[in-house]
């Protein structure tokens, strides 16, 4: 694979630290810019970010000594010196779409952690195991934006990415019905430590603006089918989602309950679990995991301490499955909220699209 010279719009924030992380020696993505408000633009990025940096790994040597432009007002200046750029910005909604237009019509392609676009209907809101075909409607979105090679793809929202996992190998075969989970989310998903957000420690807060919403309606344009020049989202199942806030610093948690129009047997689900495969495992792309699903025997496992960084904190964690009295089946899974829900899944997102030439010139 060739390599890609690539900026990170938003690199101060909690997910732009994590892509710094993850950038620095990949094989095939070579960071020559960062961006973020005219608040951090002029300083080094090791200056803006200074207290802000909340991984638990040193920043990158060399990304830390690039000095931060201005996100909005150097798009030009990014655009010259990049193949493609990921995007992670805590801006109102109608500015980051605006924002991230202006970039694919620089023809700069958008691999975007912002929930802004997540809806527009020819943006491909990927999970690169589940729906890697959504990719081709690019095509009619650039017919739209009138670019060549500027686009956007975005990657679905945190909370979901260990259920709608968990739940996508059942649903050819068994077709889930209805699916209720409560999700128990890292403080890290807020962009907080437990530095800046001392009011959760011995708490649980009952309320994440917008959460529920996104957690029971984006599945369901994962699940959702190419029609002429946009993804029609899919109808079932129905989800219904509960979303708290708790005192972990990253790992999302989630209850889930499901039904079936035909019901497997726990061991056909174990064995559709254990055998899922996606095309970054076919493709082998450098952030895949090699086990994207694991279910733990024990009965007090997946634990957000013990097993977020599973593969890299890209792979998925299933336990606790069991018959319930009124849905088919209850389990419980995990995913790492900044790595696979985040920064993570963007990157391999970027490498499916690598992988497929759609940054190519
Ligand atoms: N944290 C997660 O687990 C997670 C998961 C999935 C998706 N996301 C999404 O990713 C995005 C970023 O989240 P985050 O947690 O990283 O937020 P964050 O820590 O608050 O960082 C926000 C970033 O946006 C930049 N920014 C703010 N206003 C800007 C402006 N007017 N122009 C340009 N840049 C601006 C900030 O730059 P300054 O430092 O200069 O202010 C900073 O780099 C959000 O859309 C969020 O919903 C987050």
């Amino acid at each position: 694979m060739k390599s890609f010279n690539v900026g990170i719009i938003g690199a101060t924030g909690m997910v732009g630290q994590r892509f710094t992380l993850l950038l620095s020696k990949h094989p095939w993505f070579n960071v020559v810019c960062v961006a973020a408000s005219s608040r951090s633009a002029g300083k080094k990025l090791k200056d803006a970010v200074g207290e802000k940096w909340a991984m638990t790994q040193p920043m990158p040597e060399d990304i830390g000594n690039l000095v931060v432009l201005d996100a909005e007002k150097d798009i030009d200046k990014i655009a010259a010196q990049v193949d493609f750029v990921f995007c992670a910005v805590n801006m109102k909604k109608d500015e980051i779409k605006a924002l991230e237009e202006k970039y694919a019509k620089a023809e700069v392609p958008v691999v975007s952690n912002n929930s802004a676009h997540r809806h527009t209907p020819d943006v491909p809101m990927v999970i690169p195991e589940i729906n890697p075909e959504h990719i081709e409607i690019i095509a009619s979105q650039r017919k739209r934006l009138g670019t060549k090679r500027g686009f956007i793809a975005v990657k679905s929202n945190c909370s979901l990415q260990s259920y709608v996992p968990a739940l996508a190998p059942l649903m050819d075969e068994f077709k889930v019905t209805k699916a209720l989970t409560c999700t128990y989310q890292a403080i890290s998903g807020a962009g907080k430590t437990f530095a800046t957000m001392p009011e959760i420690v011995d708490n649980v807060i009952p309320f994440i603006g917008g959460e529920e919403e996104k957690s029971e309606q984006e599945p369901l344009k994962i699940w959702g089918k190419i029609e002429g020049d946009e993804i029609v989202p899919a109808t079932e199942p129905s989800i219904t989602a509960q979303c708290l806030r708790v005192p972990v610093s990253d790992g999302h948690t989630a209850a889930v309950f499901a039904s079936f129009e035909k019901k497997p047997t726990k061991e056909q689900i174990l064995k559709a679990w254990a055998e899922f495969k996606g095309v970054p495992q076919e493709l082998e792309l450098p952030s895949a995991p090699k086990q994207f699903l694991h279910y733990f025997e024990e009965d007090n496992r997946p634990q957000a301490k013990l097993d977020r960084d599973l593969e890299g904190g890209m792979a998925v964690s299933i336990g606790r499955l069991r018959e319930d009295t009124q849905y088919d089946y209850k389990f419980v899974c995990l995913s790492h909220n900044t790595l696979r829900g985040a920064a993570g899944g963007a990157v391999l997102l970027a490498e499916l699209l690598a992988a497929k030439g759609y940054f190519d010139r």
